[in-house]
């Protein structure tokens, strides 16, 4: 079964990519199996390497959306591309827009060891 740490993985880590097409949302959100029986609304791709992801569980520590208190902050900002769905998009057709940003990321860590498991937000 997949661990919560290796399901972060697969939706949220796209290190080797640097630059996007307009496309990149649409293709990223089906091949890495994001959706089922919906369409995700937003979800945030990564695009540094993974051992720098990983040590943004020993920054910043800020509250978490959910009360948690083990969300952490970047302290740098991080390449990131957004894919928000479209607001006509219907399931199976999960159409997103594509935005690459640069942010400081808000990850929840958890486990020993002490790794990103959800993507909190961006800021
Ligand atoms: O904010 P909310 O709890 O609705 O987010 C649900 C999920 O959407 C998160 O667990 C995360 O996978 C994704 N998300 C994201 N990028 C954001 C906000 C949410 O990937 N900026």
């Amino acid at each position: 079964k997949e661990t919560q740490a290796e399901k972060f993985l697969r939706q949220h880590m796209d290190p080797d990519t640097s630059t996007v097409t307009a496309s990149y949302c649409n293709k990223m959100m089906k091949h890495q199996n994001i959706m089922v029986g919906d369409c995700k609304l937003v979800n945030t791709f990564i695009h540094e390497p993974l051992p720098d992801v990983q040590a943004v569980c020993f920054q910043g520590n800020v509250p978490c959306k959910n009360t948690k208190p083990n969300c952490h902050k970047s302290s740098s900002k991080m390449r990131i591309t957004d894919c928000h769905l479209k607001k006509e998009a219907k399931y199976p057709k999960c159409e997103y827009e594509t935005q690459q940003l640069r942010k400081s990321i808000i990850v929840t860590c958890e486990g020993n060891p002490y790794v990103p498991v959800h993507f909190n937000g961006s800021v």
